[in-house]
């Protein structure tokens, strides 16, 4: 199963293993890892599931949705590598996959 990396705010990190297809942000709200609340549960409608992806995994990680886009557009602290963890759907060829989490999710 790919594992997702991820890494909190105050620098805490989490190592999770979800099965191919999951969502960043379901693998996240699944396991307790706190810093992506996931509100609207993937319908890409709330942007609290913002992360950052690391620079190294942006071209595998493939490109934002127009709707995720927009909703990106609304969140504070957006930055070139954001993304909704929500549209973001693990596979075996992002195994190792590195993510961190904004101050907040507003
Ligand atoms: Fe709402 Fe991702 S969970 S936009």
């Amino acid at each position: 199963m790919p594992m997702i990396n991820f890494i909190e705010f105050s620098g805490r990190e989490h190592q999770i293993e979800v099965p191919a297809g999951t969502s960043v942000m379901r693998a996240a709200v699944d396991n307790g890892v706190p810093g992506i609340d996931g509100d609207c549960d993937g319908a890409c409608a709330c942007a609290t599931c913002h992360v950052y992806v690391d620079p190294a995994w942006l071209s595998k990680t493939g490109e934002r949705t127009s709707t995720e886009e927009e909703l990106l557009s609304f969140a504070s602290a957006a930055e070139p590598n954001s993304r909704l963890a929500c549209q973001v759907r693990m596979t075996e060829a992002l195994d190792g996959l590195l993510v961190r989490m904004p101050e907040g999710q507003h």
